[in-house]
């Protein structure tokens, strides 16, 4: 599903990622741990279309995908992938419901279709009470499950998530991670997740290690 190779990004003189290779299966749910600064969430944006890498080449879904336009880009990431972050991104002036609805009502799908679908996300990740609440009305723990409702929204091939759980207490971290693994089982989708916790982590099918720009396996 993902596959990278000779993968670099510099910051001027700073190398971040050096000769990066790496290949995950459809479906497979792996973590990506390591010290604070050994270049993680570099390489979750990089192999996320978010961030250009400085040379090397990420396919995702057999789609060279720095090769697309902006635009195709663009539309290539809301089709196929979702993504959760430590500090979510909820648009502050919409609701919970309008949160989760936004992605599918970019790719441009029936209204009525999507707030069916949305509602129905909701209620499984336990927030039928709280749909038409604002982010700021919100706690963490529920910002969160919101955020995996969202991402989840267009069945993506790939979700990336950095630090899911983190700022969650243990009670709120197991019920999003929960939340999170179950329906990436159900839709069949590829979790590629960086977290500090290890916990977490041992969930995952494989754990890979980054340290100085480069992976190992563990
Ligand atoms: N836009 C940027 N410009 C300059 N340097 C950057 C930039 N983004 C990241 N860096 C540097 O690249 C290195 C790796 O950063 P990255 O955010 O990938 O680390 P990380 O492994 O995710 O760390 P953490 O666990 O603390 O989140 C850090 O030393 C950081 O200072
Ligand atoms: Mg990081």
């Amino acid at each position: 599903m993902i596959k990278a190779r000779n993968l670099c990004k510099s910051f001027g003189s700073l190398n971040v990622l050096s000769n990066v290779d790496i290949d995950i299966e459809q479906g497979e749910i792996v973590s990506i741990v390591g010290a604070s600064g050994a270049g993680k969430s570099t390489l979750l944006q990089c192999l996320g279309s978010l961030l250009r890498p400085t040379s090397g080449t990420v396919e995702v879904d057999s789609q060279d995908i720095y090769k697309l336009s902006e635009k195709e880009l663009s539309a290539f990431r809301n089709r196929n992938m979702g993504f959760i972050f430590q500090m979510h991104n909820l648009l502050t002036e919409f609701t919970a419901l309008e949160n989760v609805m936004m992605p599918s009502l970019i790719a441009g799908e029936n209204k009525k279709n999507v707030k069916a679908r949305a509602l129905e996300l909701l209620q499984k990740l336990h927030l039928s009470e709280r749909v038409l609440h604002m982010p700021a009305q919100l706690s963490g723990g529920e910002c969160q499950r919101v955020s995996i409702a969202r991402a989840m929204m267009n069945s993506p091939k790939i979700i990336f998530s950095d630090e899911p759980t983190g700022n969650l207490d243990t009670f709120n971290r197991d019920e999003v991670c929960d939340a999170l693994f179950s329906m990436c089982r159900q839709c069949g989708s590829t979790l590629l997740m960086v977290t500090h916790d290890k916990e977490l982590s041992a969930r995952a099918d494989r754990i890979i290690v980054m340290r100085d720009g480069k992976l190992f396996a563990q």
